[in-house]
């Protein structure tokens, strides 16, 4: 019986109504040589005569400023190098700072900024232990399929962890999509205020009973096990499920290991690009930073190689990222041969995922309070904010009816374990080494290759691979006739991104 049909595709219509909103203008009291080259857009528009066009002129601005670029070495960077005094000062709009983090993520590091470090190869196919690569001169070196800030192929795959020399010593790891970030880290951020108020309840319980209070530990319908509270003010976290005993609900990295996309960023750019900030170098380890002399922990002479602001940038360019929306296979007159009508095998599939026990780990739907950004500010006073459902990329979040947010995501943001076909070599950041979170699944029509090593390069070989905690759900799957597996297949493909035209 087929319960329900998620109406996704409204989500990127509504999105699209209003992705025609005006921003301030540039503020012209900047300090910096940063600037905005129009090379990334949050805009999307519906019409693809009117998107061909504008990719086109995006491109145009991109060429132009290579070759600037050409004659005036350093001229790129220096237009990303924003201060964060003038973000915090209000000079930057959301649209800007998009545009800006946009401009840092699709340019490459150079030398003369910081990339790499004296005690780095130029490139490295392999990273060495955490310091990292450098294997990526761009973060769209990586993030690329599927669109910008996309995913990455096979042969994009990082290796963390190891001897900088061979694949075999560290872990192998496909790039992540990027889309809907923001609302990621959101949900994580309520699930953790929820999960720990929870447990103070369970604190005071046991204080005021004077006996230990053992609690159920839920958020936004997800079960995280069972918490003990002791009188003596002491726990017992042996019986958390799929989050750490602190109760943060890490939503980034395959192993979920990180909890916010301005961690996300700072790593990425150390360990793929040698890249450090400030703040990276004020509180990294020698391991992750080199033993060099501080501020220049990598010896390269360059100190502050990215600054706050660019961090900020970047932080905000992908917390501001566009939201991946279903698109039921419709059959269009255009198509002729092909003009073939899945819609009732996608409504077949969307039901299929649900009775095969596949959405108790991919949640279809989590609600989100607010949709509402804060970046909180290093040095002290207010915080950046940004709303995604207003300033977000189109197409964005748009808010039911009674003002919270529906995010299909596909996740419940926690960790599974998953049998022994899917184990690591060595365990990552103290978490098992068959143990993953559950990674949403928005957008995966286009971010193949799956898995977390890229090993499955369709949705079937992903589920088949499935053990541990989904063996069940595996099974029920390959028990399917292929006709009926085939609708599954179709559901999933609908999980996919707006069509934005670009240039190669
Ligand atoms: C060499 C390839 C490569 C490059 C270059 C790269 N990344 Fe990544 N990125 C990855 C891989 C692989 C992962 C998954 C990491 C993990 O599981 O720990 C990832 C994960 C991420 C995530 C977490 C996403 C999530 O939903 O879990 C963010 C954010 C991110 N990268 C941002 C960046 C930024 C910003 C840059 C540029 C400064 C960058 N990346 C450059 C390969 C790359
Ligand atoms: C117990 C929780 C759980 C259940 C049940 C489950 N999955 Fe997964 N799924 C995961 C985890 C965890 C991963 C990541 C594993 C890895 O990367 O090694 C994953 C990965 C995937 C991927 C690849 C996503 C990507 O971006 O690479 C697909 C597709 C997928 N699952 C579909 C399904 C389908 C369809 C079902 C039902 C037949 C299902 N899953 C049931 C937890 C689950």
């Amino acid at each position: 019986m087929i319960r329900s049909c998620w109406p996704l595709v409204l989500v990127s219509a509504a999105a699209m109504a209003c992705a025609t909103e005006q921003t301030k203008p540039l503020a012209t009291t900047r300090q910096s040589t940063a600037r905005t080259l129009g090379v990334v857009s949050p805009e999307f528009d519906s019409d693809s005569n009117v998107n061909a066009i504008q990719a086109l002129e995006r491109d145009a601005r991109r060429r132009a400023a290579r070759f600037r670029e050409l004659t005036e070495p350093g001229f790129l960077f220096g237009t990303t190098r924003v201060a964060q005094t003038e973000i915090d000062a209000g000079l930057w709009s959301a649209r800007e700072l998009y545009e800006l983090g946009g401009q840092l993520f699709t340019q490459r590091f150079r030398r003369e900024n910081g990339y790499g470090g004296a005690d780095m190869p130029a490139f490295g196919r392999f990273q060495r232990g955490e310091r990292g690569g450098p294997d990526g001169e761009e973060c769209s070196d990586c993030h690329r399929r599927g669109g910008l800030a996309g995913s990455g192929d096979a042969s994009d795959n990082a290796y963390p962890y190891g001897d900088g020399e061979t694949s075999d010593a560290g872990l192998e790891r496909n790039p992540i999509a990027l889309t809907g970030l923001g609302l990621l880290e959101l949900l994580a951020r309520e699930m953790t205020a929820e999960l720990r108020s929870q447990r103070a309840g369970l604190f005071e319980k046991a204080q005021e009973t004077g006996a230990s209070a053992t609690g159920k530990l839920v958020s936004k319908g997800v079960d995280f096990g069972v918490f003990t509270a002791r009188s003596d003010g002491t726990v017992d976290a042996t019986a958390v499920a799929g989050v750490t005993p602190d109760l943060v609900v890490r939503p980034f990295g395959w192993k979920g290991h990180t909890a916010s996309i301005r961690e996300m960023v700072e790593s990425e750019l150390a360990t793929h690009h040698g890249m450090q900030s400030a703040w990276f170098v004020a509180h990294g380890t020698k391991a992750a930073l080199g033993d060099g002399a501080l501020p220049d922990p990598d010896g390269d002479g360059v100190v502050e190689e990215i600054s706050e602001g660019q961090v900020t940038a970047l932080t905000a360019f992908l917390a501001l990222q566009e939201v991946p929306s279903i698109e039921p296979p419709i059959a269009l007159k255009e198509l002729g041969a092909i003009n073939t009508n899945l819609f009732p095998r996608w409504l077949e599939g969307a039901a299929r995922f649900r009775a095969l026990g596949c959405a108790t780990c991919h949640v279809p739907e989590l609600r989100l309070s607010s949709a509402v950004f804060s970046l909180a500010r290093r040095s002290g006073g207010e915080p950046l904010v940004l709303d995604l459902a207003k300033e977000g990329a189109a197409p964005r979040i748009v808010a039911a009816e009674d003002g919270t947010f529906v995010v299909r995501a596909f996740t419940d943001l926690k960790r599974h374990e998953m049998g022994p076909k899917l184990a690591d070599a060595f365990s990552e950041r103290g978490v098992g080494v068959s143990t993953f979170l559950t990674p949403p699944l928005w957008g995966i029509a286009r971010s193949r290759p799956y898995l977390h090593d890229g090993r499955a390069p369709t949705v079937e070989a992903a589920i088949l691979s499935h053990g541990g905690e989904a063996a069940v759900a595996r099974d029920a799957y390959h028990a399917l006739a292929d006709r009926e597996r085939g609708t599954v297949r179709v559901f999933l493909t609908s999980l996919n991104r707006a069509p934005r035209f670009a240039v190669p």
